[in-house]
């Protein structure tokens, strides 16, 4: 059985002061709540030992919004995996369509990226997803199948447990439009035949696939409905701890 997974992604938002009271606030909340779905929340690098600190003792887990894929060295700008683990973090984002399509990010850098979250003890979400005019060219198997593949290069079959998917479609991100329960759970089955063709279906079902984009409290529910949905991403809705936290109570499943 997968166990859900809500991740609020807060990209470059919020004070260090917005961001530790907001962390505060989804412990308790996540405290109080039933403990059936698994929740994260990934801050701005600055944030982060502030955020761990006001986590620490609550079972959300901590992540990082990206990654370099050295260790260290003269990378100016760049953080590192042992440094994420060193302020805290246990999981960090891979991929995201604002690393690929705002920074250049390559489909080789992502497999890094992936990589080097594994080796530093990082569980890796690596995001995947079509742009607008990639699905109405009718090319979104085959961008989704590109993106997975080279992603996951020389990742074993070993590793597998500790990597999770999000189906991210560009079109919806920050942009209201989500994809409907039927679109995301069309694209997250590809996605898990893609998985079971390269790792076998054992992995694939054991798989997390999360879906991001416009998630809010009022589709929560019907997205992480959908039979291969494992998940939800979720960026402006998890800025807020009375969304985040509807988000959450949404996605669990009924006791
Ligand atoms: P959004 O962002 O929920 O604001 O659309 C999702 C994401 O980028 O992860």
């Amino acid at each position: 059985m997968r166990r859900i997974l809500v991740a609020g992604n807060w990209k470059m938002n919020l004070t260090v002061e917005k961001a530790r009271s907001l962390a505060r606030e989804v412990a308790r909340r996540t405290r109080e709540g039933a403990a059936a779905v698994d929740v994260a929340v990934f801050p701005p690098y600055p944030y982060l030992l502030a955020v761990a600190e006001a986590l620490s003792g609550s079972p959300v887990r901590l992540g990082g919004q990206d990654l370099h894929w050295e260790a260290e060295g003269a990378f100016t700008g760049a953080v590192s995996g042992a440094m994420l683990r060193e302020a805290g973090c246990r999981m960090v984002l891979v991929g995201h369509s604002e690393r690929r399509h705002v920074f250049g990010e390559t489909d080789v850098q992502t497999n890094k990226k992936v990589h080097a979250a594994l080796n530093h003890g990082l569980d890796p979400i690596l995001c995947v997803g079509e742009k607008l005019d990639e699905r109405e060219a009718g090319r979104t198997e085959q961008v989704l199948a590109r993106q997975l593949a080279a992603g996951l290069e020389v990742v074993g079959g070993r590793d597998m447990p500790r990597v999770t998917i999000a189906y991210e479609p560009v079109w919806a991100i920050g942009t209201g439009r989500t994809a409907t329960p039927q679109t995301a759970s069309e694209a997250h089955a590809f996605l898990r035949r893609q998985l079971a063709e390269r790792f076998g279906s054992d992995t694939a079902e054991a798989t997390r696939i999360l879906y991001g984009g416009s998630v809010k409290p009022d589709n929560a529910a019907s997205l992480v409905g959908q039979p291969d949905v494992d998940g939800l991403l979720v960026g402006g809705a998890s800025l807020d701890a009375e969304s985040f936290s509807a988000i959450v109570k949404g996605s669990s499943p009924p006791c």
